[in-house]
């Protein structure tokens, strides 16, 4: 009698807390309406290193047949428009700081021959300059914004670039400008003051750098109808002391924006590991790696709000994603790395803690859109494969302006050996409508969990699904097997009254949408 008794409890025991471990109770405060997604959290990146400007956005071998507008690739620019990619970032990264923008623009046959020497000592011919990337911006029908170079420019040449693209009136920069085919001033808005000074832009330290940015920024002049939002170079990662000197010697009236950096690494920078060929440790690894983020958002914005409580400067994250080993076989200087459900649940993961943090960041930017690191599109000749990485952004692009509805739950725990991480993380939003997206990811791979969704009491009569998912978490999309990870229909939850239950297959990202 007494085994018995023991046994019944047992499995009741053991079944309480498998239960707990599968099921989440989320409160979705959707009454809320305090802070805004901006949509410039799902802002983009494109260097001129490897191949993402050539032979990505635009054409090397101008016979290619692909819809084209001069050289630029169509069916790029249309699969980005079709998750509204609202920014673009250009032309780097550490290219920035050795770029000088009067080599890319009249003529092409007058351009200088330059080297890339930051990325692969290959030749830079300038047929891709400034009028050829706001003729792609304007495609893409983004903002664009522009990295200038402090590293190795002056703050004349800075002033004159900015001169040449804003200035609506007579002077001989802004008639080089219709010269050259625009007659309007373009007005470009976002602009970098260096990039990453600690480092590749000049190894700085952050007492110099924070005078060089109050010196370059005072020549960057708002032309009438042209304001400028001024993006000083921010931390390395968990480069705390960078963000307190920079916070305390620039005041917040003189900057719009300040840059983090943070890219996902799953062993270390000598060895990162494989996009394709990797297990599980690497996969919590990497997992890991990116809710990281989250710390160093807290941390930094700690300290931004000691000498900016009312949150004036935008925390910008203008360069961040999974950065692995390079594809054997390609120029190891060009980044070029596969795309795998992992690195999806990575983004989805990133822009759930974006989200969640709106009321300090206003801009992230993925690196780097096009054949390079975590890219959301690969090209190669004629062919275009969409990353599982794309489709994050097509879920989440719901998100973009929306007014943000904080989440509230207790994550299970994802166990690997002897360490874990959450499971699950998500976001929602309600758009200009009313209607309400909630973004939810199962970091899990080997377990359903279902999330208990109350809606603090809003109402709503229809409910849709997607969801990405794939057999392995490191499944990809090739050339040869474009469609492997995809989205599909969604219908694995139920409306309970008001409330909603959600099954979270094992490793996915799901959406869903409450009319
Ligand atoms: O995105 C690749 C490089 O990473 C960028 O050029 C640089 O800013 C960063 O270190």
């Amino acid at each position: 009698m007494m085994k018995k008794l023991t046994t019944t409890l047992l499995i009741i025991c053991i079944s309480v807390a498998v239960f707990a471990q599968e099921t989440v109770s989320m409160q979705v405060n959707a009454k809320a309406d305090k802070d805004k997604i901006s949509r410039f959290i799902y802002g983009h990146f494109a260097e001129h290193l490897g191949r993402c400007i050539y032979d990505g956005f635009y054409l090397e071998d101008s016979t290619l047949n692909v819809p084209k507008q001069g050289r630029i690739r169509m069916d790029v620019v249309n699969a980005l428009k079709a998750i509204n990619i609202p920014l673009l970032r250009w032309p780097g990264g550490c290219f920035a700081d050795r770029y000088h923008w009067s080599d890319g623009i009249g003529p092409k046959d007058k351009r200088p021959l330059r080297i890339n020497s930051t990325w692969g000592m290959v030749p830079e011919d300038n047929s891709f300059g400034t009028d050829e990337f706001l003729q792609l911006c304007n495609l893409l029908n983004c903002e664009p914004y522009i990295a200038g170079n402090v590293g190795t420019g002056t703050p004349q040449q800075m002033s004159d670039w900015i001169e040449y693209l804003n200035f609506g009136g007579k002077s001989t920069l802004a008639d080089m400008r219709r010269a050259n085919g625009h007659a309007a001033p373009y007005k470009v808005a976002f602009w970098g003051v260096g990039n990453e000074s600690w480092g590749c832009g000049g190894d700085m330290t952050p007492e110099y750098y924070a005078d060089l940015y109050k010196r370059y920024a005072a020549f960057c002049i708002n032309y009438p109808g042209a304001p400028l939002k001024k993006i000083m170079s921010g931390a390395n990662a968990d480069d705390y002391n960078w963000t307190e000197v920079s916070m305390k010697n620039v005041r917040p009236n003189q900057m719009w924006g300040y840059s983090m950096h943070y890219y996902t690494i799953v062993n270390n920078w000598q060895h990162k590991g494989s996009a394709t060929n990797f297990n599980e440790e690497e996969y919590f690894k990497g997992l890991k790696s990116c809710l990281n983020i989250e710390t160093l958002i807290n941390k930094h914005s700690a300290i931004m709000d000691k000498y900016d409580p009312e949150k004036k400067v935008s925390l910008c994250v203008d360069e961040w994603g999974i950065w692995t080993d390079p594809e054997p076989n390609t120029n190891p200087a060009f980044l070029y790395q596969q795309n795998s459900l992992r690195d999806a649940l990575i983004a989805a993961s990133s822009l759930n803690i974006f989200n969640k943090h709106c009321d300090r960041i206003r801009m992230a930017n993925l690196a780097q859109t096009v054949n390079v690191l975590q890219a959301l599109v690969l090209t190669q000749k004629e062919k275009m494969v969409l990353t599982p990485t794309y489709y994050v952004f097509d879920l989440y692009k719901y998100h973009q302006d929306a007014t943000l509805l904080p989440v509230n739950f207790f994550s299970p725990d994802y166990k690997y050996g002897e360490e874990s991480i959450p499971a699950v993380n998500a976001s929602a939003s309600k758009d200009s409508n009313g209607v309400i997206h909630i973004t939810l990811v199962n970091i899990d791979p080997n377990n359903k969990i279902t999330v208990n969704a109350s809606l603090n009491g809003a109402a709503f009569k229809t409910t849709e699904g997607q969801v990405l998912t794939s057999a392995s978490f490191s499944d990809v999309n090739t050339f040869d097997n474009p469609n492997k990870v995809k989205l599909a229909a969604f219908s694995d939850f139920k409306k309970i009254g008001n409330d909603l239950s959600i099954n979270l297959p094992p490793m996915s990202v799901v959406l869903v949408t409450l009319k």
